[in-house]
């Protein structure tokens, strides 16, 4: 693994001069630039082909410099405490000297922050006189990246550099929760929304229904490997392949599995890279068996219910 400083040196150099670079985390990989520089944003919705209105997660080394443009309250630091840096973003309020550019939250009044996990992220952040605003490495709706590989096939030379930390821990994006009022959770994530319920001991409630006004996390269409895709399938359809969730001895060659033994982390880790090569391997629709809905399941059955809608 390409684990060196000259990397993050390089990493560096191209975002100081406000270009766009692939940064791994421990969800799934980031198209990241300068998230005080609005040129520099701009240039990730333009490599995305996100809409405007669809605002980004700001990603922090250390809670001293998220104060400088967040305002803090009790349910983060509790959550902050226990859960990062990890698979979390939190909601809050934008303070009104923040120098966050107008691009990152179209108009809004919150900011969605997070502390990435990975390593080397992390080291490079902690390098950076500012934060970095990322989305995910991918094209509008299509699949999330979870290895430096899967950047260049979304971006090929577009963009000048990916930072590789191979392939991501978890998989899945973060969990969002809102915390500018009541606690809410407004996507399914990494960490399980009873995790955080039992870390901040009071209701939480949950908005992860498709809206009518968009936020791409929570609308239709989105995570789509860019063919048909149907779930609780026990068998593939015509010229298809098949995703199963456990190995099995002896398979066909259009099937696939996610995992040895029906391990949810497992699952969650290999489904876009799998879906990916499924999808580059030619097939025209891919059937995958019905995944437990508990845990890490309940995100990855988000995922694949929102992909199915393609
Ligand atoms: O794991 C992750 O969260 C990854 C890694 C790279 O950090 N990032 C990621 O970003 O998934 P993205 O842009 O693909 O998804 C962010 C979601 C979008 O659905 C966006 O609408 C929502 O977060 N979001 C961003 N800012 C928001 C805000 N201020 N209020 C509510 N939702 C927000
Ligand atoms: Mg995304």
């Amino acid at each position: 693994m390409k684990y060196n400083q000259s990397n993050i040196k390089k990493a560096k150099k191209y975002l100081d001069k406000g270009d766009c670079i692939g940064v791994p985390t421990e969800t799934v990989y980031g198209l990241a630039a300068n998230a005080y520089s609005s040129l520099a944003v701009k240039k990730i919705f333009k490599l995305k082909k996100r809409p405007h209105n669809n605002p980004l997660i700001v990603h922090y080394s250390n809670i001293k410099s998220l104060k400088k443009d967040c305002l803090i309250n009790n349910s983060f630091t509790k959550l902050y405490k226990k859960f990062s840096p990890g698979p979390i973003t939190f909601v809050l309020k934008l303070r009104k000297d923040s120098k966050i550019s107008k691009y990152v939250i179209n108009k809004q009044k919150n900011l969605a922050i997070r502390f990435p996990k990975h390593n080397l992220f992390k080291n490079l952040l902690n390098k950076l006189d500012y934060p970095l605003a990322a989305p995910s490495a991918n094209i509008s709706n299509k699949l999330s990246s979870v290895m430096a590989s899967d950047v260049k096939e979304e971006f090929g030379t577009k963009i000048k550099y990916i930072l590789d930390g191979g392939k991501c821990k978890i998989g899945l994006e973060s969990t969002i929760i809102d915390l500018t009022n009541k606690p809410t959770i407004l996507r399914l994530g990494g960490l399980g929304v009873k995790e955080i319920q039992n870390t901040l001991n009071k209701k939480i409630y949950t908005s992860i229904k498709p809206k009518k006004k968009i936020m791409p996390g929570q609308s239709l269409f989105h995570y789509s490997p860019g063919i048909p895709l149907k779930t609780n399938m026990k068998k593939p359809l015509i010229d298809g392949a098949f995703l199963l969730i456990k190995e099995r001895k002896t398979i066909l060659n259009n099937y696939y599995y996610l995992s040895k033994n029906k391990n949810l982390d497992e699952i969650a880790k290999n489904l876009y890279s799998c879906l990916r090569k499924m999808k580059n391997k030619g097939y025209k629709s891919i059937a995958i068996e019905k995944i437990p809905n508990k845990g890490l399941g309940k995100t990855i059955n988000d995922r694949l219910n929102r992909a199915s809608k393609y």
